[in-house]
């Protein structure tokens, strides 16, 4: 790929040397847009690189819809609420707020609902799927020539979203995707659906832009999948995930380097390996289990069994680094009984995650699971899920007690000015807050030793 040019916040005070110069770096006659983003980090990351497509087409960033020419929802399906609330919003806009101005609805919701977008709201002007984001120049050229609706619905891609302008949002921490879609066919997800079949990028346009970022400043990256771990490279180099890990762990200038999400199917223990030998690579692991059930885990196609999803926590155990391991759930599946219930917080108490993201299972289109005869009430569901949060809630306080006294190093990336405190992250990406006389540590590694624990983050003092 020809030179690649990262934009970071022009805001924030820590901005990487030798970037450009932010958002003010178009013209002010430009055309000016908005863009607000829902649900993951891969959505959030696509918004980074739709906004840097925009503003290399010489587009100006704002950040209000009010002061925007187009106003562009990247959007996320993965739960009715999420896509529901889409709806909502676009509602902000019918009549003359919206009139003015070109509406675009991107991402899963696009994908999911396609040209019904356009009848359930008309003042829409573009929907265009993940899977399509390479056609946006297209599309953008179709709006600019006055088109009236332009689509990018297209699933059946073999290729990768990639940008030569990429509008970074997190100063310290670059996201890089190395591969999209999923070939997985959960019963429950509708993301197979909505971002398409599985597809790597190549091990050498993923380090160029590790070199790249590195650069520009960054220290620490974090790759990108919805099932990272599956990643092949297509190119001669054919490298696996791990091998991928210590590839990008070996570019120089890079101290950090975080991957989501795992899926335990192709967890390896040369992953483990990789995490254990190289520094770089960060000891935390997000690996989904979704039940601790085995006849819930085969209806919801998880492709392992309890056991099996076990055994991988034990490679991870048996390390020399205390990885910490942070996991989805879903409670309520159609069917679940009280006891398989019960079996996912044995399982919680087995494993004690350093966290834990529990979602109740909500039907989508265009999925399998949506079908199944559900006899669980929704006040059930809520029980549960309510129960299992405040058990995790316990397991995390202890488990963080057992920090008192340890040194951690901490990537500075806020500052609570009431409490007086910075807030950083370790590499097992723990949240710490913490004292110091210093007047900025904003994007620098600290020492910090900990004196206090909370069930979500870890309170602590400078200590080099
Ligand atoms: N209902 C509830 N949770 C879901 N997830 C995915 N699909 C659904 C659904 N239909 C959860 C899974 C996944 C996380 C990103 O969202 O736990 O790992
Ligand atoms: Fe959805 Fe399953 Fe693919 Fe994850 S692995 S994105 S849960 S289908």
């Amino acid at each position: 790929m020809a030179a690649r040019i990262d934009i970071p916040l022009a805001s924030l005070t820590a901005k990487p040397a030798g970037a450009p110069a932010g958002r003010d770096a178009s013209p002010a006659h430009a055309r000016s847009f908005y863009i607000e983003t829902f649900g993951c980090q891969m959505n959030a990351h696509d918004s980074e690189k739709v906004a840097g497509l925009l503003l290399a087409r010489g587009y100006r960033q704002v950040e209000s819809p009010e002061s925007a020419e187009m106003v562009l929802f990247n959007t996320c399906s993965i739960r009715e609420k999420a896509a529901q609330k889409v709806f909502t919003r676009l509602n902000d806009f019918r009549g003359p707020r919206g009139q003015s101005k070109i509406v675009g609805v991107l991402g899963c919701v696009a994908q999911q609902e396609g040209e019904r977008i356009f009848e359930r709201a008309p003042w829409v002007r573009m929907v265009c799927g993940s899977a399509s984001y390479r056609n946006l120049p297209e599309l953008l050229a179709e709006i600019e020539a006055g088109d009236t609706r332009v689509t990018g619905l297209n699933l059946d891609t073999a290729e990768t979203f990639e940008t030569e302008v990429t509008r970074r949002d997190n100063p310290f921490r670059a996201y890089l995707t190395v591969i999209e879609g999923c070939d997985y066919a959960c019963s429950y997800c509708v993301v197979p659906h909505t971002r398409g079949p599985q597809r790597s990028r190549a091990s050498d346009a993923v380090l160029d832009e590790v070199r790249h970022l590195v650069q520009n400043g960054f220290t620490e990256v974090q790759l990108l999948g919805q099932t990272v771990n599956s990643y092949r490279d297509p190119s001669a180099a054919g490298m696996n995930f791990a091998q991928l890990l210590r590839a990008v762990a070996a570019v120089v200038g890079i101290r950090r380097v975080r991957f989501t999400t795992s899926h335990p199917n192709d967890f390896t223990p040369e992953i483990v390996h990789a995490i254990d030998s190289t520094p770089a690579l960060c000891d935390h692991i997000h690996l989904p289990v979704q039940s601790g059930s085995n006849r819930v885990l085969k209806q919801m196609r998880r492709t392992y069994s309890r056991a099996e999803y076990l055994e991988k926590i034990e490679w991870i155990r048996a390390a020399q680094r205390r990885s910490s391991v942070t996991t989805d759930i879903i409670v309520g599946f159609p069917g679940e009984t009280d006891p398989e219930f019960a079996e996912t917080i044995s399982l919680l108490d087995e494993v004690k995650f350093d966290g834990v993201f529990a979602f109740k299972y909500s039907p989508r289109p265009n999925t399998t699971a949506k079908d199944m005869t559900d006899p669980v009430p929704e006040e059930v569901k809520s029980q549960r899920l309510a129960f299992l949060q405040q058990r995790q809630r316990e397991i995390q306080i202890s488990r963080n007690q057992t920090f008192l006294g340890s040194e951690f190093e901490v990537l500075v990336d806020g500052r609570h000015e009431s409490r007086g405190q910075w807030s950083g992250r370790t590499t097992s990406n723990r949240i710490v807050n913490f004292a110091s006389p210093a007047e900025n540590l904003l994007g620098q590694y600290c020492q910090v030793k900990i004196t206090g624990a909370g069930p979500n983050s870890l309170v602590g003092e400078q200590c080099g």
